[in-house]
Protein backbone atom coordinates (compact mmCIF):
# COMPACT_ATOMS: atom_id res chain seq x y z
CA UNK A 1 0.00 0.00 0.00
CA UNK A 2 3.01 2.43 1.29
CA UNK A 3 4.85 1.36 -1.80
CA UNK A 4 2.02 1.92 -4.39
CA UNK A 5 1.85 5.63 -2.93
CA UNK A 6 5.63 6.57 -2.86
CA UNK A 7 5.16 4.86 -7.18
CA UNK A 8 1.89 7.42 -7.38
CA UNK A 9 4.22 10.32 -6.20
CA UNK A 10 6.95 9.21 -7.77
CA UNK A 11 4.81 8.75 -11.17
CA UNK A 12 3.56 12.63 -10.26
CA UNK A 13 6.72 14.33 -9.43
CA UNK A 14 8.21 13.17 -12.82
CA UNK A 15 5.06 13.94 -15.03
CA UNK A 16 3.70 17.48 -13.30
CA UNK A 17 6.89 19.30 -14.57
CA UNK A 18 5.99 17.88 -18.20
CA UNK A 19 2.21 19.25 -18.14
CA UNK A 20 3.84 22.12 -16.76
CA UNK A 21 5.15 22.33 -19.91
CA UNK A 22 7.92 24.38 -18.53
CA UNK A 23 11.07 25.91 -21.03
CA UNK A 24 14.18 23.26 -20.44
CA UNK A 25 17.66 24.09 -19.73
CA UNK A 26 19.81 24.68 -21.73
CA UNK A 27 17.26 26.49 -23.64
CA UNK A 28 16.26 24.17 -27.05
CA UNK A 29 16.45 25.91 -30.45
CA UNK A 30 15.33 23.71 -33.55
CA UNK A 31 17.67 23.87 -36.43
CA UNK A 32 16.04 21.99 -39.15
CA UNK A 33 18.50 22.09 -42.38
CA UNK A 34 19.12 19.58 -45.17
CA UNK A 35 22.18 17.41 -43.98
CA UNK A 36 21.20 14.99 -46.70
CA UNK A 37 20.11 15.39 -50.46
CA UNK A 38 21.48 17.37 -53.11
CA UNK A 39 20.33 20.90 -51.01
CA UNK A 40 23.16 19.03 -48.45
CA UNK A 41 25.35 21.64 -50.37
CA UNK A 42 23.40 24.54 -48.56
CA UNK A 43 22.33 22.75 -45.22
CA UNK A 44 26.39 21.91 -44.15
CA UNK A 45 27.37 25.72 -44.83
CA UNK A 46 24.36 26.03 -42.31
CA UNK A 47 25.14 23.78 -39.85
CA UNK A 48 28.80 25.02 -39.55
CA UNK A 49 27.27 28.40 -39.47
CA UNK A 50 24.82 27.95 -36.68
CA UNK A 51 27.58 25.54 -34.88
CA UNK A 52 29.80 28.69 -34.43
CA UNK A 53 27.00 30.64 -33.40
CA UNK A 54 26.04 28.32 -30.56
CA UNK A 55 29.65 27.89 -28.84
CA UNK A 56 29.59 31.77 -29.76
CA UNK A 57 26.63 32.69 -27.15
CA UNK A 58 26.70 30.36 -25.10
CA UNK A 59 30.51 31.53 -24.31
CA UNK A 60 28.71 34.84 -23.37
CA UNK A 61 26.45 33.14 -20.84
CA UNK A 62 23.91 32.35 -23.45
CA UNK A 63 20.79 33.46 -22.67
CA UNK A 64 21.43 35.65 -19.33
CA UNK A 65 23.28 32.59 -17.75
CA UNK A 66 21.30 30.13 -19.05
CA UNK A 67 22.85 28.31 -21.78
CA UNK A 68 20.87 27.28 -25.72
CA UNK A 69 21.03 23.96 -27.10
CA UNK A 70 20.74 23.59 -31.06
CA UNK A 71 18.62 20.71 -31.68
CA UNK A 72 19.16 19.42 -35.48
CA UNK A 73 17.08 18.08 -37.58
CA UNK A 74 17.52 16.81 -41.11
CA UNK A 75 14.87 17.95 -43.49
CA UNK A 76 16.52 16.52 -46.82
CA UNK A 77 15.83 18.01 -50.00
CA UNK A 78 11.87 18.10 -49.89
CA UNK A 79 8.90 19.23 -48.22
CA UNK A 80 7.94 16.21 -46.71
CA UNK A 81 11.35 15.94 -45.22
CA UNK A 82 10.76 19.57 -43.95
CA UNK A 83 7.47 18.52 -42.38
CA UNK A 84 8.80 15.68 -40.85
CA UNK A 85 11.59 17.90 -39.10
CA UNK A 86 9.56 20.48 -37.79
CA UNK A 87 6.98 18.04 -36.08
CA UNK A 88 10.11 16.42 -34.26
CA UNK A 89 11.25 19.75 -32.95
CA UNK A 90 7.53 20.48 -32.49
CA UNK A 91 7.52 17.66 -29.89
CA UNK A 92 10.83 18.22 -28.85
CA UNK A 93 9.67 21.16 -27.21
CA UNK A 94 12.01 23.58 -28.54
CA UNK A 95 11.52 27.71 -28.23
CA UNK A 96 11.76 28.30 -31.91
CA UNK A 97 13.05 26.92 -35.25
CA UNK A 98 15.38 27.86 -37.58
CA UNK A 99 14.59 26.76 -41.26
CA UNK A 100 14.19 25.41 -43.23
CA UNK A 101 16.92 25.56 -46.02
CA UNK A 102 14.64 25.76 -49.10
CA UNK A 103 11.89 28.45 -49.50
CA UNK A 104 9.65 25.37 -51.27
CA UNK A 105 9.92 23.50 -48.32
CA UNK A 106 9.22 26.58 -46.04
CA UNK A 107 5.18 27.23 -48.05
CA UNK A 108 5.11 23.05 -46.62
CA UNK A 109 6.72 23.04 -43.03
CA UNK A 110 6.00 26.71 -41.76
CA UNK A 111 2.26 26.67 -41.47
CA UNK A 112 2.72 23.64 -39.69
CA UNK A 113 5.02 25.94 -36.83
CA UNK A 114 2.82 28.56 -37.35
CA UNK A 115 -0.07 26.89 -36.21
CA UNK A 116 1.54 25.65 -32.96
CA UNK A 117 2.13 28.97 -32.31
CA UNK A 118 6.06 28.69 -32.70
CA UNK A 119 8.77 31.28 -34.08
CA UNK A 120 10.30 30.06 -37.41
CA UNK A 121 13.27 32.54 -38.61
CA UNK A 122 14.03 31.58 -42.17
CA UNK A 123 18.18 31.45 -42.43
CA UNK A 124 18.16 31.38 -46.13
CA UNK A 125 14.76 31.77 -47.75
CA UNK A 126 14.56 34.24 -50.12
CA UNK A 127 11.49 33.66 -52.06
CA UNK A 128 8.32 35.91 -51.99
CA UNK A 129 6.11 35.78 -49.57
CA UNK A 130 7.80 33.97 -47.02
CA UNK A 131 7.05 36.12 -44.15
CA UNK A 132 3.30 36.00 -45.19
CA UNK A 133 3.05 32.53 -43.88
CA UNK A 134 1.78 33.32 -40.55
CA UNK A 135 2.42 35.69 -37.68
CA UNK A 136 4.98 33.66 -36.33
CA UNK A 137 7.27 33.47 -39.45
CA UNK A 138 9.87 35.70 -40.66
CA UNK A 139 13.55 35.35 -42.17
CA UNK A 140 16.91 37.34 -41.91
CA UNK A 141 17.25 36.18 -45.64
CA UNK A 142 16.91 39.21 -47.99
CA UNK A 143 14.18 38.46 -50.64
CA UNK A 144 15.37 38.50 -53.86
CA UNK A 145 13.80 41.72 -55.14
CA UNK A 146 16.00 43.41 -53.27
CA UNK A 147 19.22 41.17 -54.09
CA UNK A 148 19.19 39.80 -57.78
CA UNK A 149 18.83 43.16 -59.41
CA UNK A 150 22.58 44.23 -58.22
CA UNK A 151 24.12 41.07 -60.23
CA UNK A 152 22.76 42.67 -63.18
CA UNK A 153 23.42 46.20 -62.76
CA UNK A 154 27.12 44.60 -62.03
CA UNK A 155 27.12 42.90 -65.80
CA UNK A 156 26.24 45.70 -67.50
CA UNK A 157 29.06 47.91 -65.84
CA UNK A 158 31.52 44.98 -66.83
CA UNK A 159 30.42 44.65 -70.55
CA UNK A 160 27.96 47.62 -71.31
CA UNK A 161 27.47 46.07 -74.97
CA UNK A 162 25.29 43.31 -73.12
CA UNK A 163 21.57 43.09 -75.18
CA UNK A 164 20.85 39.37 -75.42
CA UNK A 165 19.91 37.96 -72.37
CA UNK A 166 19.21 33.90 -72.16
CA UNK A 167 17.12 33.60 -68.87
CA UNK A 168 17.24 29.91 -67.35
CA UNK A 169 15.46 28.13 -63.95
CA UNK A 170 14.75 25.29 -61.84
CA UNK A 171 10.75 25.18 -62.82
CA UNK A 172 10.19 22.84 -59.75
CA UNK A 173 11.22 24.98 -57.57
CA UNK A 174 9.80 28.29 -55.53
CA UNK A 175 12.58 29.94 -54.99
CA UNK A 176 13.76 29.47 -58.59
CA UNK A 177 10.87 30.41 -60.55
CA UNK A 178 10.17 33.41 -57.56
CA UNK A 179 13.94 34.74 -57.98
CA UNK A 180 13.32 34.61 -62.53
CA UNK A 181 10.28 36.74 -62.19
CA UNK A 182 12.49 39.20 -60.33
CA UNK A 183 15.44 38.89 -62.89
CA UNK A 184 13.31 39.14 -65.77
CA UNK A 185 11.52 42.13 -64.86
CA UNK A 186 14.99 43.47 -64.10
CA UNK A 187 16.10 42.68 -67.59
CA UNK A 188 13.31 44.72 -69.10
CA UNK A 189 13.66 47.69 -66.80
CA UNK A 190 17.25 47.50 -67.93
CA UNK A 191 16.06 47.53 -71.71
CA UNK A 192 17.43 44.28 -72.52
CA UNK A 193 16.49 41.61 -74.94
CA UNK A 194 15.10 38.17 -73.32
CA UNK A 195 16.10 36.15 -76.19
CA UNK A 196 14.99 32.96 -74.44
CA UNK A 197 13.58 31.06 -71.69
CA UNK A 198 14.61 27.77 -70.66
CA UNK A 199 13.39 25.72 -68.08
CA UNK A 200 14.80 22.76 -66.06
CA UNK A 201 14.84 20.96 -62.72
CA UNK A 202 16.56 20.78 -59.86
CA UNK A 203 17.48 17.49 -60.36
CA UNK A 204 18.51 17.62 -63.93
CA UNK A 205 22.11 16.46 -65.01
CA UNK A 206 22.27 16.88 -68.62
CA UNK A 207 21.31 20.42 -70.26
CA UNK A 208 21.91 19.93 -73.31
CA UNK A 209 18.70 21.04 -74.69
CA UNK A 210 18.91 24.39 -72.41
CA UNK A 211 22.88 24.94 -73.71
CA UNK A 212 21.92 24.87 -77.29
CA UNK A 213 19.30 26.98 -77.12
CA UNK A 214 21.15 29.84 -75.61
CA UNK A 215 23.38 29.06 -78.34
CA UNK A 216 20.96 29.52 -81.37
CA UNK A 217 19.93 32.14 -79.58
CA UNK A 218 23.20 34.18 -79.33
CA UNK A 219 22.75 35.55 -76.44
CA UNK A 220 25.63 37.37 -74.28
CA UNK A 221 24.48 37.43 -70.90
CA UNK A 222 23.13 34.47 -68.95
CA UNK A 223 21.19 34.49 -65.86
CA UNK A 224 20.43 31.36 -64.27
CA UNK A 225 17.76 30.62 -60.91
CA UNK A 226 18.38 27.33 -59.17
CA UNK A 227 20.34 25.36 -56.91
CA UNK A 228 23.77 24.54 -56.58
CA UNK A 229 24.15 21.14 -58.13
CA UNK A 230 22.27 21.52 -60.94
CA UNK A 231 23.18 25.08 -61.49
CA UNK A 232 26.51 24.31 -60.74
CA UNK A 233 26.39 21.49 -63.90
CA UNK A 234 24.83 24.09 -66.31
CA UNK A 235 27.42 26.62 -65.90
CA UNK A 236 29.91 23.97 -66.38
CA UNK A 237 28.09 22.43 -69.80
CA UNK A 238 27.35 25.65 -71.20
CA UNK A 239 31.14 26.65 -71.35
CA UNK A 240 32.14 22.93 -72.66
CA UNK A 241 29.89 23.61 -75.45
CA UNK A 242 31.47 26.69 -75.89
CA UNK A 243 29.32 29.71 -74.32
CA UNK A 244 31.64 32.36 -73.84
CA UNK A 245 29.73 35.51 -72.20
CA UNK A 246 28.94 36.90 -68.88
CA UNK A 247 26.87 34.64 -66.10
CA UNK A 248 24.75 36.02 -63.53
CA UNK A 249 23.88 33.86 -60.99
CA UNK A 250 21.06 34.24 -58.48
CA UNK A 251 21.30 32.79 -54.40
CA UNK A 252 21.63 28.91 -55.60
CA UNK A 253 25.23 29.77 -57.07
CA UNK A 254 25.80 31.61 -53.86
CA UNK A 255 27.62 28.87 -52.31
CA UNK A 256 31.00 27.71 -52.46
CA UNK A 257 29.96 23.97 -52.26
CA UNK A 258 28.96 24.81 -56.11
CA UNK A 259 32.80 25.18 -56.75
CA UNK A 260 33.46 20.93 -56.79
CA UNK A 261 30.55 20.77 -59.36
CA UNK A 262 31.98 23.30 -62.39
CA UNK A 263 35.30 23.33 -61.37
CA UNK A 264 37.41 25.78 -63.32
CA UNK A 265 34.70 26.90 -65.33
CA UNK A 266 32.79 28.18 -62.31
CA UNK A 267 35.26 31.23 -62.80
CA UNK A 268 33.86 34.84 -63.29
CA UNK A 269 29.69 33.65 -62.20
CA UNK A 270 28.45 37.38 -60.87
CA UNK A 271 26.64 36.80 -57.57
CA UNK A 272 24.78 39.32 -55.25
CA UNK A 273 25.14 38.58 -52.17
CA UNK A 274 24.09 39.44 -48.55
CA UNK A 275 27.13 38.85 -46.78
CA UNK A 276 30.78 39.60 -46.90
CA UNK A 277 33.83 37.58 -44.85
CA UNK A 278 35.15 40.84 -45.54
CA UNK A 279 32.88 42.99 -43.49
CA UNK A 280 34.42 44.99 -41.03
CA UNK A 281 32.23 44.39 -38.03
CA UNK A 282 33.06 43.39 -34.58
CA UNK A 283 30.78 40.66 -34.52
CA UNK A 284 31.80 39.73 -38.28
CA UNK A 285 35.33 39.84 -37.12
CA UNK A 286 34.81 37.62 -34.33
CA UNK A 287 32.51 35.17 -36.60
CA UNK A 288 35.14 34.93 -39.21
CA UNK A 289 38.01 34.33 -36.63
CA UNK A 290 35.98 31.29 -35.19
CA UNK A 291 34.72 30.05 -38.28
CA UNK A 292 37.94 30.03 -39.99
CA UNK A 293 39.93 28.07 -36.84
CA UNK A 294 37.17 25.61 -36.76
CA UNK A 295 36.51 24.82 -40.72
CA UNK A 296 40.03 26.30 -42.15
CA UNK A 297 38.32 28.03 -45.10
CA UNK A 298 36.02 31.50 -44.62
CA UNK A 299 32.28 31.82 -44.22
CA UNK A 300 30.15 31.99 -46.75
CA UNK A 301 26.87 34.00 -46.95
CA UNK A 302 24.57 30.56 -45.75
CA UNK A 303 26.71 30.02 -42.87
CA UNK A 304 26.80 33.81 -41.79
CA UNK A 305 23.04 34.00 -42.43
CA UNK A 306 22.74 30.53 -39.83
CA UNK A 307 24.90 32.21 -37.63
CA UNK A 308 22.63 35.38 -37.76
CA UNK A 309 19.37 33.26 -37.22
CA UNK A 310 20.70 31.64 -34.39
CA UNK A 311 22.28 35.20 -32.70
CA UNK A 312 18.94 37.20 -33.37
CA UNK A 313 16.40 34.29 -31.52
CA UNK A 314 19.27 34.54 -28.57
CA UNK A 315 18.96 38.38 -28.63
CA UNK A 316 15.26 37.93 -28.63
CA UNK A 317 15.25 35.69 -25.60
CA UNK A 318 16.99 37.40 -24.17
CA UNK A 319 14.65 40.71 -24.17
CA UNK A 320 11.78 38.66 -23.21
CA UNK A 321 13.48 37.93 -19.73
CA UNK A 322 13.97 41.56 -19.67
CA UNK A 323 10.78 41.91 -20.75
CA UNK A 324 9.28 39.96 -18.16
CA UNK A 325 11.74 40.02 -15.62
CA UNK A 326 11.11 36.56 -15.55
CA UNK A 327 13.81 33.47 -16.66
CA UNK A 328 12.71 32.05 -19.83
CA UNK A 329 12.88 28.23 -17.92
CA UNK A 330 10.90 29.47 -15.52
CA UNK A 331 8.22 30.62 -17.64
CA UNK A 332 5.58 28.08 -19.41
CA UNK A 333 6.39 27.17 -23.07
CA UNK A 334 3.91 28.35 -25.12
CA UNK A 335 4.00 31.93 -23.36
CA UNK A 336 7.69 31.96 -24.18
CA UNK A 337 7.06 30.87 -27.95
CA UNK A 338 4.64 33.59 -28.01
CA UNK A 339 7.00 36.59 -26.07
CA UNK A 340 9.79 35.56 -28.46
CA UNK A 341 7.60 35.85 -31.16
CA UNK A 342 7.03 39.60 -30.46
CA UNK A 343 10.52 39.76 -29.28
CA UNK A 344 11.44 39.31 -33.15
CA UNK A 345 9.48 41.13 -34.76
CA UNK A 346 9.60 44.42 -32.88
CA UNK A 347 11.74 46.40 -34.80
CA UNK A 348 14.86 46.09 -32.53
CA UNK A 349 17.90 46.71 -34.46
CA UNK A 350 20.33 43.53 -34.15
CA UNK A 351 24.08 43.81 -35.35
CA UNK A 352 25.04 40.86 -36.96
CA UNK A 353 27.61 39.84 -39.25
CA UNK A 354 25.27 40.71 -41.82
CA UNK A 355 25.70 44.37 -40.68
CA UNK A 356 22.55 45.99 -38.90
CA UNK A 357 19.13 44.28 -39.23
CA UNK A 358 15.78 44.45 -38.48
CA UNK A 359 12.62 42.31 -38.52
CA UNK A 360 9.14 44.02 -39.17
CA UNK A 361 6.23 43.24 -37.73
CA UNK A 362 5.49 40.79 -40.46
CA UNK A 363 8.54 39.40 -40.17
CA UNK A 364 10.36 40.42 -42.75
CA UNK A 365 14.24 41.69 -42.50
CA UNK A 366 15.24 44.74 -43.31
CA UNK A 367 19.21 44.73 -44.39
CA UNK A 368 21.24 47.76 -45.46
CA UNK A 369 24.31 46.40 -47.31
CA UNK A 370 24.74 43.84 -50.26
CA UNK A 371 27.92 43.21 -52.21
CA UNK A 372 28.42 41.38 -55.22
CA UNK A 373 31.16 38.94 -56.51
CA UNK A 374 32.79 37.47 -58.77
CA UNK A 375 33.95 33.86 -58.45
CA UNK A 376 37.85 33.30 -58.74
CA UNK A 377 38.95 29.49 -58.94
CA UNK A 378 42.55 28.55 -57.50
CA UNK A 379 44.95 26.80 -59.25
CA UNK A 380 43.67 22.91 -59.94
CA UNK A 381 40.17 23.99 -60.51
CA UNK A 382 38.85 22.60 -57.69
CA UNK A 383 38.67 25.71 -54.54
CA UNK A 384 38.19 29.04 -55.24
CA UNK A 385 36.34 31.82 -53.59
CA UNK A 386 33.55 35.14 -54.37
CA UNK A 387 36.03 37.97 -54.84
CA UNK A 388 33.90 41.11 -54.07
CA UNK A 389 33.46 43.87 -56.96
CA UNK A 390 33.90 47.26 -56.45
N1 LIG B 1 17.50 30.97 -51.29
C1 LIG B 1 17.08 29.64 -51.56
C2 LIG B 1 15.64 29.45 -51.25
O1 LIG B 1 15.00 30.34 -50.80
C3 LIG B 1 17.95 28.63 -50.88
O2 LIG B 1 15.12 28.38 -51.45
Amino acid sequence: MIQAFLSLILVFALVVPALAGNVASPIPIGVAVASTSNVALFGEEQINGAKIAEAYFNAQGGVNGTPIKLIFQDTAGDEGGAVNAFQNLIAAKVVGIIGPTLSQQAFAADPIANRAKLPVVGPSNTAKGIPQIGEYISRISAPMTVVAPKSLQKALGINPKIRRVAVLYAQNDAFSTSETSVFQEAIKASRLQTVTIQKFQTTDTDFTTQVTAVLGAQADLVVISGLAADSGNLVKQLRQFGYRGLIVGGNGLNSPNMFPVCGALCEGILVAQAYSPQADLPINREFTARFEKAYRKSPAQFSAQAFTAVQVMVEALRKVEKDTKKRITAMDLAAVRTATNKALTSGVAFHTPLGEISLGREGEVNQKQFYVSTVKMNPGGKTGAFVLIK
